[in-house]
């Protein structure tokens, strides 16, 4: 791994703030950021950019997992938080909200198939929880089932139906009859598992991201949607990162044909300024919501701030040209991308559908190499955590062909910047 060049040595300020954070916050994240030799304090954002605390700019395609998909500090996201906070505050979660009932008309309107109601939270691994708590309740099953690899968040259900490296340090795995995984992209495993006709749902990311986003193959989402109808499971879509336009599509899973019986979305919903996330159930699914008007209940989750908020975003992804222009840039970088790799063969592989991205490098460390390099010609962009060949590379939505230039020059500038550092390792080695 490289060792921290002096451009990524702490000004005194960033590092005062970095002791105050190991001290009082998280030393161990503190520390896993300086031992890889990058360690960004977020200072001023706009648009595609945020500078670190020592005054670098960079080009944001981390976008905290598609948070900050229409940009940092979008002015129109500004405009409505500031409209917002003039009138609502988060509201009382007891009572019926205009904002919510509103947004929640919107989902219903703008998600695939019969998805119709809508319980809110504020993050994306509480719907996840919600939506794990639904096909439960509406199967009588209690097993959930996921892909190896997937991450669907960090609270109790959703951490056990993900990874179960993540869940086994809390001790919170298992038990193995109520959560199961299959290889991604496997269709005779999902059959196999599905068979016992124990699952109460598959929960599936579009596109999993922390695995590196590889590409659901042909048919694969698709026939797992078939499977889950044979043997009477729920299809759950965590669309928290690829969904809310990042295919060019509303949600990636209209891309694959697949009508899910609950959607999950977070993330992007909050325009990058006030919490706000969502699992939205098929009425199929919903008796409970008419059984038990407190069956879930969440002080913060589906506030009227963050719903007028989420209210605006959903209306930008309306707007014409808007999942358009994801398309064409996704074109615009595919063509820099493959060029790239004619020229770099460290860069084996180009994943992409719309603007969700994965750049796999011919090193088993090739993504937090490229982090750190990335850093150094300006861009932001963090590995997959499941896979760490891959750097995520996923640019806002609203990015025109000059952004596209310069993000493909960065990106140039960190291969050399990675491939002179680390040598014949960077080749494979
Ligand atoms: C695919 C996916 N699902 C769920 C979550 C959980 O969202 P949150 O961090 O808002 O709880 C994440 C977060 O990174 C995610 O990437």
């Amino acid at each position: 791994m490289a060792e921290a060049s002096d451009l990524q040595r702490p000004s005194p300020e960033k590092q005062a703030i970095l002791d105050l954070a190991a001290r009082y916050v998280c030393p161990g994240r503190v520390n896993a950021f300086k031992l890889l030799g990058t360690q960004p304090v977020m200072g001023e954002r706009e648009g595609h950019y945020f500078c670190d605390l020592d005054g670098r700019q960079l080009f944001d395609v981390h976008i905290n997992g598609g948070t900050f998909s229409l940009g940092h500090r979008n002015p129109e996201i500004v405009a409505a938080l500031r409209e917002a906070v003039d009138f609502y505050d988060v509201g009382n979660h007891h009572f019926v909200s205009e904002p919510r009932a509103r947004l929640a008309e919107t989902l219903a309107r703008l998600t695939p198939g019969d998805l119709h109601y809508t319980v809110f939270a504020a993050s994306g691994s509480e719907a996840s929880d919600i939506a794990i708590k639904t096909a439960r309740r509406a199967t009588g099953r209690r097993k959930i089932l996921s892909i190896v690899g997937s991450y669907l968040g960090h609270t109790g259900l959703c951490l056990a139906a993900g990874d179960v490296k993540n869940a086994r340090y809390f001790l919170s795995d298992g038990p193995e009859a109520e959560f199961a995984q299959v290889p991604f992209n496997d269709l005779d495993a999902m059959r196999r598992a599905l068979s016992r006709r124990d699952v109460a749902a598959v929960i599936l990311e579009t596109i999993p991201a922390t695995l590196g986003f590889p590409m659901p193959e042909a048919g694969y989402l698709a026939g797992v949607k078939s499977l889950c109808e044979e043997f009477d499971s729920l299809y759950v879509a965590d669309e928290v990162q690829t969904g809310l336009g990042r295919t060019g599509r509303m949600w990636a899973v209209d891309g694959y044909g697949v009508e899910p019986d609950i959607l999950v979305t977070g993330k992007g919903l909050s325009g990058g300024m006030y919490p706000i996330s969502a699992a939205v159930l098929s009425a199929r699914v919903s008796d409970w919501l008419s059984e038990n008007g407190w069956g879930h209940i969440s002080t913060f989750g589906g506030s009227e701030i963050g719903c007028h908020v989420a209210l605006k975003v959903m209306e930008i992804l309306e707007r014409p040209g808007v999942l358009e222009n994801v398309g064409a840039m996704s074109e615009v970088l595919g063509e820099g991308l493959h060029e790239l790799q004619r020229r770099y063969p460290f860069l084996v592989d180009v994943r992409r559908n719309g603007l969700v991205m994965g750049l796999k490098f011919d090193h088993k460390l090739g993504g937090p190499m490229m982090t750190v390099a990335c850093y150094e010609a300006g861009i932001w962009a963090f590995f997959a955590g499941f896979d760490q060949s891959v750097l995520q590379f996923k640019p806002g939505i609203l990015i025109d062909r000059r952004d596209c230039d310069e993000l493909l020059s960065r990106l140039e500038k960190a291969i050399r910047i990675c491939v002179a550092r680390n040598g014949p390792a960077s080749r494979g080695a």
